[in-house]
């Protein structure tokens, strides 16, 4: 397959590129930087270039490059802005979809998140509603993922791949992450706040594996939903900090973890780290 990959460059899609190449699919890097064009074609790949806000110019370089597929990996959160990765999700996927719409192409498959469910006591399957009541800066980030998901959902073959928390060499939750001096500074709350957490390498593969899924959202997230509780003081020890002091927070009861039953059973997708548990070490 011919896959356009939107997002080639970040820490999903630097594992993504050469993930597909290496199953033998032909790749259209999507970058802005014409310093990082060396290295995508290093890999082997074709590099377009465009700002997803510029509509014409991401229209141009989707139909030049006629891929059967677009892989949508955008964010914008290098600043950890909230606000700007919202805009990305609804006014970028919609530059997106309308681009791979312009130039033919039937599917998509779209980076989304596993923490935008509403709020209840177990972890969320694919069939619990998104968050329709949130409010605050969390009516941002669910609108966002509701824009998303809506606007992916037009083309006839769509997979929606709703993640939980990345953690493993280049993002966040790394020995040198933000999460790492967050916990370094006793700035990680501990609580009964319930998250998922998915190796990144385990996120890129299901991606991969994504491109042969049937249309629907999935969860892709380890075993082990976790309270703050149990999973602060291992992440705290894996990065050489102590939780002990660590505030703790208020439950939020949509902070309640997502299922990975249905990717398991129907989708035959496992995780190579089966738990944050024993993943943080590998960060
Ligand atoms: N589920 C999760 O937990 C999750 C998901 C995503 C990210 N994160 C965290 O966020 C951190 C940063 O994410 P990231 O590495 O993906 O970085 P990022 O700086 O958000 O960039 C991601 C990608 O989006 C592209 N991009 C951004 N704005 C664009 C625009 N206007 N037009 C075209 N392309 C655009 C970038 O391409 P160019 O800059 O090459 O143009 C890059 O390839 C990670 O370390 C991770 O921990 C977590």
């Amino acid at each position: 397959m011919h896959v356009f990959v939107a997002g080639s460059t970040g820490v999903l899609g630097r594992r993504v590129v050469p993930a597909l190449v290496a199953a033998g699919h032909r790749v259209t890097a999507l970058t802005r930087r014409a310093e990082a064009a060396a290295g995508l074609r290093a890999q082997g790949v074709a590099v377009a270039f465009a700002d997803v806000y510029d509509r014409e110019a991401l229209i141009r370089v989707v139909t030049e490059a006629g891929p059967d597929v677009v892989m949508h990996q955008l964010t914008d959160l290098s600043t950890a802005d909230l606000a700007a990765n919202a805009r990305m999700r609804d006014v970028g996927t919609r530059n997106l979809v309308d681009a791979a719409r312009a130039a033919g192409v039937r599917r998509i498959v779209a980076q989304s998140i596993a923490w935008a469910y509403e709020a209840g006591e177990d972890p969320a399957d694919e069939t619990t509603p998104l968050d329709d009541a949130a409010t605050g800066p969390r009516r941002g980030t669910v609108d966002g993922v509701i824009a998303l998901e809506r606007a992916a959902s037009e083309l006839p073959e769509w997979v929606v791949l709703r993640y939980g928390l990345f953690y493993g060499p280049g993002t966040w939750f790394a020995v040198d992450g933000i999460k790492a001096a967050d916990a370094r500074a006793l700035r990680l709350p501990v609580g009964r706040d319930v998250s998922s957490f998915v190796h990144v390498d385990d996120a890129a593969a299901a991606a991969v594996a994504a491109l042969d899924w049937p249309s629907g959202v999935v969860n892709v997230v380890d075993d082990e939903p976790a309270t703050a509780d149990e999973w602060v003081p291992a992440f705290a020890r894996a990065v050489g900090a102590s939780s002990a002091g660590a505030v703790h927070a208020p439950h939020a009861h949509w902070a309640r973890g997502a299922d990975n039953h249905f990717a398991r059973k129907h989708l035959n997708w496992t995780p190579a780290h089966l738990s944050w548990r024993s993943g943080f070490d590998t960060i």
